[in-house]
C-alpha cells in the first residue's frame, strides 16, 4: 500500500472540503476489518457498540478499557488503509481530563489506533482540548448518546424539540472550537444535521441523521443483517448474515448427524 493510499485525519478533514463522502463501519475484531478495509472503508471504528452486538449486553456502559484496547489491537492489526478509530469507554474519560489523556493515550500507543472518539459537548470541551494538544486526534459525538442512555431513559430521536436542537446546535461549535476533527451526529432529524453540516468547517458522519452528512457510519453486526431483533428505521441491511449462518450451521449439523460429513475426501489416509 502506497503511504498516498493511507487515510490519514487531515485526509478525512480534506474530504469534506471536496465533498467527498466519507463511508465508516464498526469492527471489534481483526477479521471483519480485514475485510471491510479491503472494500476500501475509510474509517474502521472500534465501536463500544461491541458491548451490545459482541458480548450480548444491553447498553454500552459495561465495557472496559482493558476490553476496548484488545479488540482495537485485533482491528487495527487488520488495517492497512483505513483510519482506526477507538470509541473511549465509559468512565474512562469523564472523572479527569488527565485521566482522559492517559487513556486516549493508550488507545494510541498500546491499541494501535490513529484516534479517539468520544461523547458529550460542553462538559468535555475541556478534555478534548488536553487531549488534541498532545497530538492525539479526538472525533465528537452527539444527538444520541448511547453512554447517557441511564440520563435519557430511552432511544429516542434527539434534537426535535427546540431547546434540545439549540443544545446540540451549540455543542458542535463548541466541539469544533474544541479541536475535534470531525462530530458523529447520531439520530437527529435530518433538516438539524444539514444545518450543523452546513455550519462546520469538520466534517459530521451521520447514524440516523440524514442524507446531508459528510459521512455515514453504521454500526456492521446491524448492516450485515446480524442482529436480527434490532432493526431501526436508519439501518440499511446489505446482507441478512443471520440466516446464511444459520442455514450453513444446520447443513453442517445434517451432514455430522447422517454421517455424510467428513467424506473420504475430506479424510487423510
Ligand atoms: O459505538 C458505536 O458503534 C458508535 C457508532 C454508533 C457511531 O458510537
Amino acid at each position: 500500500m502506497a503511504p498516498s493510499d493511507v487515510i490519514t485525519v487531515p485526509r478525512i478533514a480534506g474530504m469534506k472540503a471536496k465533498g467527498e463522502k466519507i463511508t465508516c463501519l464498526t469492527a471489534y475484531d481483526w477479521l471483519t476489518a480485514g475485510l471491510l478495509d479491503s472494500a476500501g472503508i475509510d474509517i474502521i471504528l472500534v465501536g463500544d457498540s461491541g458491548a451490545m452486538v459482541f458480548a450480548g449486553h444491553e447498553t454500552t456502559l459495561p465495557v472496559t478499557m482493558e476490553q476496548m484496547l484488545y479488540h482495537t489491537t485485533a482491528v487495527a492489526r487488520g488495517v492497512r488503509r483505513g483510519l482506526v478509530i477507538a470509541d473511549m469507554p465509559f468512565l474512562s474519560y469523564q472523572v479527569s481530563a488527565d485521566r482522559a489523556l492517559e487513556n486516549a493515550g493508550r488507545f494510541l500507543k498500546e491499541g494501535g489506533a490513529a484516534a479517539v472518539k468520544l461523547e458529550g459537548g460542553e462538559p468535555v470541551a475541556d478534555t478534548i482540548r488536553r487531549i488534541v494538544s498532545a497530538g492525539i486526534p479526538v472525533m465528537g459525538h452527539l444527538g444520541l448518546t448511547p453512554q447517557s442512555i441511564r440520563a435519557f431513559g430511552n432511544y429516542r430521536v434527539r434534537g426535535e424539540a427546540q431547546d434540545e436542537a439549540g443544545a446540540i446546535r451549540k455543542d458542535a461549535r463548541i466541539l469544533e472550537q474544541a479541536g475535534v476533527f470531525a462530530v458523529v451526529l447520531e439520530k437527529i432529524p435530518a433538516g438539524l444535521a444539514a444545518e450543523i453540516t452546513e455550519s462546520l468547517s469538520i466534517p459530521t458522519i451521520g447514524i440516523g441523521a440524514g442524507p446531508h452528512c459528510d459521512g455515514q457510519v453504521i454500526v456492521t453486526p446491524d448492516m450485515l443483517g446480524l442482529f436480527e431483533s434490532f432493526r431501526p428505521k436508519f439501518v440499511r441491511r446489505y446482507a441478512e448474515l443471520a440466516e446464511t449462518i444459520r442455514s450453513a450451521a444446520s447443513r453442517f449439523a445434517d451432514d455430522v448427524k447422517n454421517g455424510r460429513f467428513p467424506s473420504d475426501e475430506e479424510s487423510f489416509r
